[in-house]
């Protein structure tokens, strides 16, 4: 038998495994062999699916709503979308410019290859979730990083993106609430932004996945400003705000021809998202919001022991996250010692020997940092930061 010479697809080389992905899978490797790992990897709410969204599946399986749905997602769910995103941000989206997706990663893969050339330069603030770049390069574009300031919380300003747009540029992405940071837009900035990008012609992607979760402002879109539709284009998710990771539902917003393209390709691809989560995210949608201002009250009182909890840990700085549900603690007082010369190491030895899962912030474009993800019990939380700061401490 003759081996195939090259057996994998160039373009596959392009990207690499999910790092978030590869630590839940360490984690879940260590734990079936009888170790009690505790877990701030996993980007996941611990809340279970609110009752009234599981329901509605249950009711759409009861009546058989099973079969193909259309590609892009039931018009119902579409309406469901544009009238949340209308009510959450004063925003005016109509079906026609709504994409229902596999989830959030979905509508961002979608929307780099609808728009996105082979060599467009595609401008992203650091750090950044991990899919971001592995989806430009995909694409065939080129990541453009842009450096944030610690000190200031990872706040990314029109100041610190100007200098890197070119006749090249493409896109930028902002993600706010980030993740990993918490980092959360100022919206004076975010409007500044959206002046230099439409200013060109560029268009601006904004990930709105943690949009509810928020300490200290009001839900915000970029999409609301005035003439801002014809620029921007939203990835939305409804995993984080409704508890809904395994469903597998997100959308795009944005202006009816790449709502076009990308449909074209998800019929090529996926097809519809899934009909029963489909229905499950009408419910979401369009139900009672309390489990959303259940959970962002959890988070907040989590959000302020994680951070207290870090800071006493000698030598480790921790900016302020202001939404979402990750802290990115500095931990370089621990680096460049005992073997442990980068965060991989720090994030393998932390599993191994403290048997706590967090995720380098090499996955997120950083060296000095680890993500933790406080979307777990204050138990675990307890647990876990006592050993990390022992960790630490052993090797600072
Ligand atoms: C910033 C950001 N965007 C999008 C997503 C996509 O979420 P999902 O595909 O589960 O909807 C995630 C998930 O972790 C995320 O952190």
């Amino acid at each position: 038998m003759q081996a195939v010479a090259n057996p994998i697809a160039e373009r596959i080389s392009s990207i690499s495994e999910s790092s978030t992905m590869k630590v839940a899978a360490d984690a879940t490797r260590l734990r079936a062999e009888g170790v009690d790992v505790v877990d701030f990897g996993a980007g996941e709410p611990d809340f279970p699916t609110p009752d009234n969204i599981k329901r509605a599946a249950i009711v759409a399986l009861e009546q058989n709503f099973t079969k193909y749905t259309p590609a892009g997602g039931t018009a119902e769910l579409k309406k469901a979308v544009c009238e949340r995103h209308a009510q959450d941000f004063g925003t005016h989206y109509q079906p026609a410019e709504c994409l229902i997706t596999v989830g959030g990663k979905h509508a961002v893969f979608n929307l780099m290859q609808a728009l996105v050339n082979p060599g467009d330069e595609v401008v992203i603030p650091v750090p950044y979730w991990v899919t971001y770049k592995d989806v430009v390069n995909y694409a065939g574009g080129k990541c453009v990083f842009v450096d944030t300031d610690e000190a200031a919380g990872f706040t990314v300003t029109a100041s610190m993106i100007e200098p890197h747009l070119t006749a090249r540029t493409r896109m930028v992405i902002v993600n706010s609430p980030s993740n990993p940071s918490g980092a959360v837009m100022d919206r004076g900035e975010f409007e500044k932004i959206l002046h230099l990008t439409s200013r060109r012609g560029i268009y601006l992607m904004t990930d709105e996945c943690y949009c509810k979760f928020l300490y200290d402002s009001e839900p915000y879109s970029i999409a609301s400003v005035p003439g801002a539709k014809e620029t921007v284009v939203v990835a939305g998710s409804l995993s984080k705000t409704y508890a809904m990771t395994g469903w597998r539902i997100g959308f795009a917003l944005a202006p009816a021809p790449i709502i076009g393209a990308m449909g074209k390709l998800q019929s090529h691809s996926t097809s519809n998202p899934t009909s029963i989560a489909q229905k499950a995210a009408v419910e979401a949608l369009r139900g009672p919001q309390e489990s959303v201002t259940a959970m962002l009250a959890e988070y907040r009182k989590r959000r302020d022991f994680v951070v207290g909890r870090l800071r006493a840990i000698p030598g480790v700085q921790c900016a302020e996250p202001r939404g979402a549900f990750y802290a990115y603690p500095n931990v370089g007082v621990a680096l460049g010692k005992n073997g442990i010369n980068d965060t991989l190491a720090f994030s393998d030895r932390v599993l191994q020997e403290a048997h706590v899962a967090v995720v380098p912030g090499e996955a997120f474009g950083t060296d000095r940092h680890v993500r933790i993800s406080y979307a777990t019990s204050m138990k675990e939380l307890e647990r876990g930061l006592d050993r990390l700061h022992q960790f630490i401490v052993k090797y600072s």
